[in-house]
């Protein structure tokens, strides 16, 4: 590949394809990294995928070429109508798009499509795997993709979690792909492991029969008579197993163990085994001394058929509460709203946003007290309810007092197990209350071990006990060091995915009467009412599961390394050099401002790997070596990259300097890492336009060229995925390439001059394209920069010593993909020439109207609309009286998020706003303007029209109309046509401006000239 010569992400890329195949990863469980170990923001595969190969790959130069390398990488778009069964039991149609072919689907990952994007790139590279660096690798899906590619790939992250994570994501499976090793001896004795193993064979029935008593496991239940199976040809199946077979097999030995440990403080009466315990935290009521429960809900199953309930009731002395179940709890007649009015009420808990309220005397304890009592120690907790598995589902359940009683003793044994592991119980420290959110502190958890229960900190601890015996006992089998390395590290991955489940910090789920987990969120809230899952059992959370999740993620990426080379992880940071011009391309997504206190969170886990880990390798010990993961280093000037002010005093300016300051000097490091023809694409998951800019202008100060820029959807949303896609666009992945040496300084009326003319060509294509929304905004940001960042300084020509910032160059770009939006809306999609002359407001509120309606918006595209019309959301909202907030983060699809319990989410903005209706707009200002001021916004002079003829007074309407000289207003009249297009069928705003329209039309002919339409 020439040194000079394009990208395909440079000229194109399968947008929508990749956009779609990403949202559906979302719903993939088994075998995708996101359920190997918890990390926040993994960024999509089929997202990474498509930006590493259409980076790596050069541009076939021609139209037809690249259409079918787009369709081989992307696949092609079709609508499929599905019906879908509605509560009622109704059927709907429903129509969605999704991809055919193409190699960024789930599953489509392993194809003869993606071994010849494997050949084509090492061919683009001279027969050698280009070398990827990821220097913010995090749960590393940008290097777990380039591996796939047949990359050399580096992978870097400053947290040892991150790093632990990336050794298994990339290196164990690379190391261990295509090798066997004969199962040990415990397992092949193991009826019920080798049955498992044989069936995920494909044996069944008397094949597997046949093999199960080769192995002498005929059972109880199995024909002994081995004549009857004599004839049958069966295929031998090898006890020779893979990795993930190990990790099974080693899994299977530690539960034995900790169940001989563990069984007697989770028994099971009446045979139903125990899933989990409810409890609720207490605190004394300030007033009778009562003991009161904090419960959020006394809801323990709300389905559609089935609902249950905890009963409270003070008890005979007032001095706490009598539990009791309530089973089938009516359903109240009426609206949803009734409905749901009722069910509050019914399983109404003590809790609210005032406080606590004492079910005893009424009395309200306020937040402010409880955190007193946190802090003190006075808080207590009551086990409220029992969930066991029945013959017909779940059971609710009052303790009994042997299983009162089992939970307290389990804090008897904690100090001589502990005594046995490494670093002893975890008293490390909570981060302090004030860091990013962390609730807890608040509450007196001020030592990550206060956030279990005793008998979870001593299942844990058993855990941990014995995978660390796991290392011992694999070497007597004669497994090699690697081995004993890989299996102890998912063993220790399995530990971590279910301190995940079993913290005092997870909730029952009342939909879907299973466990939820501690990470939904990526934020350390305190819960008051919390379930305590019973790791031994068989439903979901418990330890079997957790090591079934990750084998299979295991399994996954041994098929990813079957074509691999040697992978490297590294832990360190990334403002450090890396090896000077070596890489061909660094593909990354760098931690954002203050979106995730992604060390602080992870400590949950830190503290338990280092723990299970110790002893394992001098490499792995000297990166647990600390109690807890790095911040930031005051004194060497280096640590973790995020804008938290608690690190800084509190001080806010010198935190947000600090990570802009860090992330200037990483982009540098990466300068000099990348060769001189490499690419540098960085990932930029939100998208407040000057936070935004702030980081472009450093990529550029660092010495590179912008020259492209693809905005992926990566998050589903809910109730806005039907309003417009594009307000769910996650994510903008920048492309960027190094600016020539004998670059010179520009002028800015060059600039823009030229911007302006390549800009045009462009936009047509995005269009074209189909991108719309702010997704087109952010589409047309990279090539217009490319014009740009050519030049290492753009200079004013009529401010001598002043220089262009990218802000203001930004600010002429979004400007003119506006006006070309809105001249397409104005002209009905058909024409081709944007807009000139309609002032801001107006522009803006074509924008939004167009792209949202009037529906409740996320504010972030917004933001950028108004930034694009040189207005921001506060004036919006209070000058202009266009937008209404209309609250928080979406809360009521919470019950149904995570409905498998594995799901992450990610960053984003949480206000929500949508544009007033007309009729909302009454201020008696509104549509006119000050003598000397400039006239009023024309969507204002439109809605004052609306108002006037809604009061059917012509002659008031006709005078407006002549004073702000309307009637031979060319955008005027075009405004009206697209504001009638826009609005509701039959609706009163439609009707009215049809009135208006139909009037001035009547008054008088138009003039001939179009105005206000630039080419
Ligand atoms: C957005 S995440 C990366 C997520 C990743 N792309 C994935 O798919 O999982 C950003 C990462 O930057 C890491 N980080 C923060 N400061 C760093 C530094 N100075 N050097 C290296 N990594 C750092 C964080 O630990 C975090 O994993």
């Amino acid at each position: 590949m020439a040194d000079d010569q394009r990208r395909l992400i440079e000229v194109a890329f399968p947008l929508k394809q990749t956009s779609l195949d990403s949202v559906h990863e979302k719903n993939v469980r088994h075998g995708h990294i996101s359920t190997l170990h918890i990390w926040p923001a993994r960024r999509p595969l089929a997202a990474s995928r498509a930006a590493l190969i259409a980076t790596l790959l050069p541009d076939p130069g021609n139209a037809a070429e690249r259409q079918q390398m787009l369709e081989k990488l992307g696949g092609r778009l079709v609508t499929r109508v599905k019906k879908k069964k509605l509560p009622d039991g109704r059927t709907e149609e429903q129509t969605s798009e999704e991809t055919e072919g193409g190699i960024l689907h789930w599953g489509r990952e392993s194809s003869a499509d993606l071994d010849w994007f494997r050949e084509q790139i090492r061919a683009a590279y001279g027969g050698r795997a280009p070398r990827v660096l990821d220097p913010f690798a995090g749960g590393g899906a940008i290097p777990l993709e380039a591996m796939r590619l047949g990359c050399d790939v580096t992978a870097v992250d400053i947290n040892p979690v991150a790093w632990f994570i990336l050794k298994c994501t990339l290196e164990y499976p690379q190391r261990l792909a295509h090798q066997l090793h004969p199962l040990p001896d415990f397992a092949l004795h193991s009826r019920e492991f080798m049955e498992g193993y044989f069936k995920a064979k494909g044996l069944k029935g008397a094949e597997l029969q046949v093999q199960l008593a080769g192995l002498g496991l005929n059972g109880e239940d199995t024909a002994t008579s081995q004549p009857q199976l004599t004839g049958i040809r069966t295929r031998v199946v090898s006890a020779e197993a893979d990795l993930a077979w190990h990790v099974r097999a080693w899994g299977w030995w530690v539960l034995q163990q900790a169940k001989a440990d563990l069984a007697r403080y989770y028994p099971t009466s009446d045979d139903k085994p125990t899933v989990a315990y409810l409890w609720a935290r207490t605190v004394t009521c300030k007033n009778c001394r009562a003991l009161v429960p904090l419960l959020k809900t006394r809801w323990l199953c709300k389905k559609d058929h089935k609902r249950v309930a905890l009963t409270m009731e003070p008890n005979a002395d007032r001095s706490g509460v009598v539990f009791g179940i309530q089973y089938d709890v009516p359903v109240t007649k009426g609206t949803t709203a009734q409905r749901n009015e009722a069910d509050k009420h019914a399983g109404g808990g003590t809790m609210s946003h005032s406080g606590v309220t004492c079910p005893c005397c009424g009395t309200i304890i306020k937040m402010e007290d409880l955190r007193l009592e946190g802090v003190s120690g006075r808080i207590g907790a009551i086990m409220t309810a029992v969930v066991v598995d029945g013959p017909h589902g779940k059971e609710y359940r009052l303790p009994t007092e042997d299983e009162i009683q089992l939970a307290a003793e389990a804090e008897k044994e904690i100090s001589s197990l502990f005594a046995e592991i490494p670093f002893g119980l975890p008293e490390e420290p909570l981060p302090a209350k004030e860091a990013l959110g962390f609730r807890v502190p608040l509450y007196g958890f001020d030592k990550w071990y206060k956030l279990f229960t005793p008998r979870q900190l001593l299942a844990l601890g058993t855990f941990v006990k014995y995978t660390r015996t796991v290392r011992e006992a694999m070497r007597t089998e004669g497994y090699t060091d690697v081995w004993v390395e890989a299996v102890s590290a998912y063993l220790a991955v399995g530990i971590d995915k279910l301190t995940d489940y079993i913290a005092a910090l997870c909730t029952w789920h009342l939909a879907g009467e299973k466990m939820s987990h501690v990470f939904v969120r990526f934020a350390l809230p305190v819960n008051w009412d919390y379930a305590e899952l019973n790791p031994l059992s068989d439903s979901s959370g418990n330890y079997r599961a957790c090591l079934e999740w990750v084998s299979r993620v295991v399994e996954a990426n041994i098929q990813a390394a079957q074509k691999a080379v040697e992978p490297h992880a590294f832990r360190q940071s990334a403002i450090l050099e890396q090896n000077s011009g070596q890489y061909d391309a660094i593909v990354t997504d760098p931690p954002y401002y203050d979106a995730i206190p992604y060390s602080d969170l992870m400590d949950f886990f830190y503290v338990w790997l280092r723990r299970t880990l110790h002893g394992l390798t001098p490499e792995i010990d000297a990166v647990f070596a600390q109690p807890l993961s790095p911040k930031w280093d005051h004194e060497r000037n280096d640590g973790e990259l995020i804008d938290d002010s608690s690190r800084f005093d509190g001080d806010k300016h010198k935190s947000k300097a600090n990570y802009e300051n860090g992330m200037a000097r990483v982009f540098q490091a990466c300068h000099r890492a990348l060769a001189p023809a490499g690419r540098l694409v960085i990932v930029f998951a939100h998208k407040q336009p000057d936070a935004w800019e702030t980081l472009v202008s450093a990529i550029i100060r660092a010495g590179f060229v912008v020259d492209g820029s693809w905005p992926i959807q990566t998050e589903m949303g809910n109730r806005t995925r039907a309003l417009s896609s594009a307000a769910l666009s996650s994510s903008v992945w920048l492309v960027c390439k190094k600016r020539a040496e004998t670059a010179r300084p520009g002028w800015d009326t060059r600039i823009l001059e030229e911007m302006q003319e390549q800009i045009i060509s462009k936009l047509r294509d995005f269009w074209d394209a189909g991108i719309r929304g702010p997704d087109f905004v952010w589409a047309a940001t990279g090539p217009a920069l490319e014009v740009y960042s050519q030049h290492p300084v753009v200079k004013k020509t009529n401010e001598p010593g002043q220089a262009l910032s990218v802000s203001e160059f930004l600010r002429h770009v979004r400007r003119m993909v506006a006006d070309f939006v809105v001249g397409r809306v104005l002209s009905h999609d058909g024409g081709v020439a944007a807009v000139s002359g309609l002032d801001d407001v107006t522009t803006y509120y074509l924008l939004h109207r167009y792209n949202f309606g009037m529906a409740s918006v996320p504010i972030g595209p917004c933001i950028l609309y108004a930034v694009s019309c040189g207005l921001s959301d506060n004036a919006l909202i209070a000058r202009y009286d266009l937008l209404a907030k209309t609250g928080g983060q979406e809360t009521e699809d919470d019950e149904d998020e995570d409905a498998d319990g594995e799901s992450e989410r990610e960053e984003g903005t949480s206000s929500m706003v949508r544009l007033k209706q007309w009729n909302q707009r009454k201020s008696a200002s509104l549509g006119y303007h000050a003598p000397d001021m400039p006239p009023a916004p024309l969507i204002d002079q439109v809605h004052r029209l609306m108002h006037l003829w809604r009061l059917g007074d012509v002659t008031r309407v006709d005078e407006y109309l002549d004073v702000h000289g309307l009637g031979h207003h060319q955008l005027f009249h075009q405004l009206l046509q697209a504001l009638i297009e826009m609005a509701a069928e039959a609706s009163e705003e439609r009707s009215l401006l049809e009135s208006i329209s139909n009037h001035v039309e009547q008054r008088g002919a138009l003039p001939v000239y179009p105005l206000g339409l630039i080419e």
